[in-house]
């Protein structure tokens, strides 16, 4: 071979290898798996039939509640729909999540002593994922130059948690949410664990609960300590999961056994 020839076939072999690259990114782009997609036919059926959905009433309420206490402030419901798929924001020097900042925004009518599993916070925020359905999920940084710099911080801390292995069991978050995704555990089937489909309603509570709430009970799952209530572990875990969701679609509140 001369050497333009070399240089021609080497192009060729580059040009290849990166097509193969970005197929590869685009297929695992369009196959990554919600949630929703692991569920028994039985809840898929529920989840789709409102007159049956237990959501349902959680939505009611929560409308109820958003219009005695919150259209006052928020005429446009649009910048607050587009704000669910986004949080947890930098706010104040920390991460806050959408129960946050609901239980932020009660303090401003003097309801006090809320926490993100209240009844009426997790109403409101089922109303609320619920008027976002469809956007995509888009965690924002801070433009701030300093706060996106803390922000950054925040999302290395909970892609590091992440792969720390934890609890009597010795297991991390990526052992089961990567490498055992579709395999039955006890009677659940393991997801990638997007964020997509928050507040959720799991049968085994019988309840609506937050983000903040599932991510305990998985360290609850491995025998781990488990961080109280809007710990900032939690809250960094929670945009490092929404960041690698980025992009897919927001499906609102969600159906879990
Ligand atoms: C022993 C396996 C196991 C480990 C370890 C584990 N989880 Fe889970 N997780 C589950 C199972 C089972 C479910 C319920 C089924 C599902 O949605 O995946 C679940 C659900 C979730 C969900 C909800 C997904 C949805 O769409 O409802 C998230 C988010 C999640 N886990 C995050 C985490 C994080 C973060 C960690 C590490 C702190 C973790 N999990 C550790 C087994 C595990
Ligand atoms: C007294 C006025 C006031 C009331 C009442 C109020 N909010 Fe807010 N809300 C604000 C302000 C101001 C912000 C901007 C951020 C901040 O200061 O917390 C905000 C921000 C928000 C955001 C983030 C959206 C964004 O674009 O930043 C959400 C979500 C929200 N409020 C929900 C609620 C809910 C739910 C209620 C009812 C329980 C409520 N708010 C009641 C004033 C109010």
């Amino acid at each position: 071979m001369n050497p333009t020839s070399l240089v021609i076939s080497w192009r060729l072999i580059t040009l290849i290898i990166s097509f193969c690259l970005i197929n590869m990114g685009f297929a695992r782009a369009q196959t990554r798996q919600s949630g929703n997609q692991f569920l028994t036919s039985e809840l898929l059926n529920l989840s789709k039939d409102a007159s049956i959905n237990p959501i349902s009433l959680w939505i009611d309420q929560g409308t109820q509640i958003w219009q005695k206490d919150c259209q006052g402030c928020h005429q446009d419901l649009n910048p607050i729909r587009q704000s669910v798929v986004e949080f947890p924001r930098w706010k104040k020097n920390q991460l806050i999540n959408l129960e946050d900042q609901i239980i932020q925004c009660f303090a401003k009518k003097q309801s006090l002593g809320l926490n993100t599993e209240s009844p009426d916070v997790i109403a409101v925020s089922t109303f609320l994922s619920n008027s976002a359905k469809g956007l995509k999920v888009q965690t924002q940084a801070p433009i701030d130059s300093i706060e996106k710099a803390s922000w950054q911080d925040a999302l290395n801390h909970g892609a590091q948690i992440y792969t720390l292995r934890q609890g009597r069991v010795n297991l991390s978050c990526t052992q089961c949410h990567d490498l055992n995704i579709g395999k039955n555990l006890r009677s659940d089937v393991i997801s990638p664990g997007y964020i997509t489909g928050f507040p959720i309603y799991r049968q085994s509570w019988q309840a609506m609960g937050s983000m903040d709430r599932r991510l305990r009970a998985c360290y609850s799952g491995v025998q781990a300590a488990i961080p109280p209530t809007g710990h900032r572990d939690l809250r960094a875990l929670e945009l490092f999961l929404k960041s690698r969701s980025e992009g897919m679609i927001w499906e609102g509140p969600s159906i879990r056994r």
